[in-house]
């Protein structure tokens, strides 16, 4: 079989540190070492759908080793259900017809969770799809290690040195509140990597007396004060229950008119959980007596330069996704396995999200070392 000669990329879902890093290592190694032809998609698949195209030659991928977010732009549109023209439609049809007109021989997709059911679903629809692993919360299952998560990590880490010292002062908690709806592996690795004294993970429901009782026990021994670090998604025990049986009617859900409302359910109860960081900080003040104040890392945790090691991760994957296509290996990702990489079939990450297991050694190290996880 002849190599693919023409390649097409685009990044979807949200931005993450490194994106331009593998855009650059499969760019350059397609170019260079395969002779291959690359040509860039704007804004995730809605490009894609659009034909909405960018050069990317050599002068273009020089440069961007080291620049935040990602030069095609991204967004969280999906192929099937894409607004267009003030509808919402499947956008599958325009895209195999890009596809088509560009003489593509691949489509490699760069993105977390959401974009590989995505890239899953234009593999059926018979595109050759190659995608790489990324997003700050590290959810992706089958991969060690996702392109931006190091580079957060970080930044969350920074945050909680910074906050320590305003909180010695002041003699405050300080509730620090750091992104992953659904994982908590960047709060968890902040966390330890911070000392946070206590850390709130999705995972892991969280009981309120627990908290209190922690940090009441280091005032009479004579530190009064203390950082929780907590996840975006991180909930109280009976709160997680009933989001986690909402999330199973979704799942369950046999009519589209059943699944609607069991969907308008769940965004309800994650719309009251949007200040959720705020009430706990309120309800540890009132219950310990210490004043309490919050920080949300927020976005600052997606932006800016990626570490070294979120560079030597982007590069070696890019390259791999390069040899990938030119291998003629397609349906897979490229996953982060040792110092390797392995491709991995689509149909095992679409749909399965990478949580941290209750039994993680980082879950044991934080007990051991006398972090409370509110459990
Ligand atoms: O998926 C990465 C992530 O940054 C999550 O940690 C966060 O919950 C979410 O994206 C925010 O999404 P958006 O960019 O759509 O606001």
């Amino acid at each position: 079989m002849a190599s693919p000669r023409r390649i097409g990329i685009l990044t979807a879902g949200g931005d993450s540190p490194g994106l331009n890093a593998a855009i650059r290592a499969l760019g350059k190694s397609a170019l260079g070492r395969h002779g291959m032809q690359l040509v860039g998609f704007r804004d995730g698949f809605r490009g894609l759908a659009d034909d909405h195209r960018m050069r990317l030659d050599s002068p273009v991928l020089a440069g961007i080793l080291t620049v935040g977010g990602t030069i095609l732009g991204t967004s969280r549109d999906k192929p099937h259900r894409m607004p267009r023209d003030g509808a919402v439609v499947d956008a599958t049809p325009a895209i195999v017809a890009t596809y088509e007109r560009r003489h593509l021989d691949a489509i490699v997709c760069l993105g977390g969770g959401g974009t590989q059911k995505n890239a899953l679903r234009l593999a059926h629809a018979g595109l050759n799809v190659v995608t790489l692993p990324k997003t700050i919360d590290n959810d992706v299952a089958e991969t060690d290690a996702t392109i931006g998560f190091a580079t957060a990590l970080e930044i969350a880490t920074d945050a909680i040195d910074r906050l320590h010292s305003t909180a010695h002062s002041h003699h405050r908690i300080i509730v620090t509140e750091i992104m992953g709806h659904r994982a908590g592996w960047l709060t968890l690795a902040a966390g330890l990597a911070g000392g946070a004294d206590v850390i709130l993970i999705p995972e892991m429901p969280y009981d309120i007396e627990r908290i209190v009782a922690a940090i009441r026990r280091r005032s009479r021994l004579g530190t009064n004060f203390s950082i929780v670090a907590v996840a975006e998604g991180a909930m109280e025990v009976g709160d997680a229950r009933i989001y986690q049986a909402a999330l199973s009617r979704r799942s369950a859900a046999a009519s589209p008119v059943e699944k609607a409302a069991a969907a308008a359910e769940v965004a309800a109860l994650e719309a009251g959980h949007l200040d959720g960081t705020l009430h706990l900080a309120r309800r540890l003040e009132e219950m310990t007596g210490l004043e309490s104040r919050v920080t949300i890392l927020g976005y600052v945790q997606r932006g800016g330069a990626p570490s070294a090691a979120d560079r030597v991760l982007a590069t070696r994957l890019g390259d791999a996704g390069a040899q990938y296509v030119a291998d003629g290996i397609f349906g897979v990702m490229v996953a982060a396995r040792g110092d390797g990489t392995v491709p991995v079939a689509l149909e095992l990450v679409a749909g399965r999200r990478k949580t941290v297991p209750l039994d993680h050694p980082w879950v044991r190290a934080a007990r051991d070392v006398g972090t409370c996880l509110g459990d």
